[in-house]
C-alpha cells in the first residue's frame, strides 16, 4: 500500500509495533523527535509535513501512564496545529479504562477525563484493542473502533491446549470475552466470582462451572499484578481441575510481583499480546502474539472506506493477512 496522503507515527510505548505495521503497509513510520527536559516536561516535534495527510499516532497509554498519554496528546496538537487532516489515535492499550464508572462519592471517572482531552486536542478518531469495558465508547462523541485480539490469541494458543480444556473467565466482567475463546474453541466454560478488595488485593469467593479433570484455559482483557490469576489458578486447583492451566490475557502490563505470582507450576503457558511491548527474554511459559497484523489489516480498511466486518477471517486462519 503505497501512499503518501497518510503517514503513522509512533510514540516512544509503541516503536516496534509500530513499525511493524508500517512494514505490514509497505510505509516507514514518519520521523518525530520526543525528548523530556531535566523538570520532566515532555516535548514532540514532528520532523515530517503532516498538511492536508491523514495521521495515524501509535501509543499504547500504559505505564508510565501519564508520561505515554501526555505523549500521545502533545503528538496530536502538533499534528492540528500543523493542519493535519485526520488524527487517529491508535491506542492498542487504553490506560486508565478500568475507571470507567465512580466507584464512591467525590471520585473522578479518569477515563472519562481521557476521553474528553483527546477529542479536546482534536483526535477524530479512536482505535484500540480490548478495550477494558465496551460502553466506555459512550465517554467519546467521534468514531472509536474498539477491536478484538482474541482470534489471534486463540489462533496461537489453540495447538497448545489438550483435549477436553475449559474456558475460564477469572470474574463475571469477563464472561462475554470467555464466551467468545470458548466459541472459537468449542468448549465449555466456567466462570470465577470474584470480589475485590482494593486495587491490589481480591478474594475468589466461588467457581461456577464444570472443570473436574479438565485443564483449563483462563482468559482476561489484561494481566497488572498478576492477583487475578493466581487466585483463578488455586480456585481451579481446589476445584478439581488438572494442573494443566494455560492463560490468554490481550493486555500483559506485568506489574510488581507479576512474574512470580504467575510462576505457578501448572501454569503451562502464558499467551499475551504486544500491545505492550514485552521484554522477557528468559521467561519460558510467554508467548507473544503480535497485533500489528490486525491494526495493519484494519489500518487498510480505514484507507478504502470499508467495513471491518471480516476484519478477524483472516486472523482466525492464518494468523495474518
Ligand atoms: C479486572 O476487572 C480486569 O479484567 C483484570 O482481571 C484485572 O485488571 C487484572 O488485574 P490483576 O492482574 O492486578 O489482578
Amino acid at each position: 500500500m503505497q501512499e503518501s496522503n497518510f503517514i503513522i507515527f509512533s510514540g516512544s510505548a509503541s516503536g516496534k509495533l509500530a513499525a511493524h505495521m508500517a512494514r505490514l503497509l509497505e510505509q516507514s513510520t514518519g520521523r518525530c523527535t520526543v525528548e523530556r527536559f531535566p523538570d520532566g516536561e515532555i516535548n514532540v516535534h514532528l520532523d515530517e509535513p503532516v498538511r492536508g495527510r491523514d495521521v495515524y499516532l501509535v501509543q499504547s497509554t500504559c505505564a508510565p501512564v501519564n508520561d505515554h498519554l501526555v505523549e500521545l496528546l502533545a503528538l496530536a496538537d502538533a499534528c492540528r496545529r500543523s493542519s493535519a487532516l485526520s488524527i487517529t489515535a491508535v491506542v492498542p492499550y487504553f490506560g486508565y479504562a478500568r475507571s470507567d464508572t465512580r466507584h464512591s462519592q467525590r471520585a473522578p471517572i479518569a477515563a472519562s477525563m481521557v476521553a474528553s482531552v483527546m477529542q479536546s486536542i482534536g483526535i477524530t478518531h479512536i482505535v484500540t484493542v480490548d478495550l477494558h469495558a465496551a460502553q466506555m465508547e459512550g465517554f467519546f462523541h467521534i468514531p472509536v473502533d474498539s477491536l478484538t485480539a482474541v482470534p489471534a490469541l486463540v489462533h496461537a494458543v489453540r495447538g497448545h491446549l489438550p483435549e477436553e480444556v475449559a474456558v475460564v473467565s477469572p470474574d463475571e466482567g469477563r464472561f462475554k470475552m470467555a464466551s467468545e475463546y470458548a466459541r472459537w474453541l468449542d468448549a465449555p466454560v466456567a466462570v470465577i466470582h470474584k470480589s475485590r478488595q482494593s486495587g491490589t488485593t481480591t478474594r475468589v469467593a466461588k467457581l461456577v462451572g464444570d472443570v473436574k479433570d479438565r485443564p483449563c484455559l483462563i482468559i482476561d482483557d489484561m494481566i497488572a499484578t498478576g492477583g487475578t490469576i493466581a487466585d483463578a489458578v488455586t480456585a481451579l486447583l481446589r476445584g478439581g481441575a488438572r494442573p494443566q492451566i494455560y492463560v490468554a490475557a490481550t493486555h500483559g502490563l506485568f506489574v510488581g510481583e507479576a512474574r512470580a505470582k504467575l510462576s505457578h507450576s501448572a501454569i503451562r503457558g502464558i499467551f499475551v499480546t504486544d500491545s505492550i511491548t514485552q521484554s522477557h527474554p528468559d521467561w519460558s511459559a510467554l508467548n507473544v502474539v503480535h497485533l500489528a497484523p490486525l491494526l495493519a489489516a484494519a489500518l487498510r480498511r480505514f484507507r478504502a472506506d470499508e467495513s471491518l466486518a471480516d476484519l478477524y477471517n483472516h486472523c482466525i486462519h492464518n494468523g495474518s493477512e
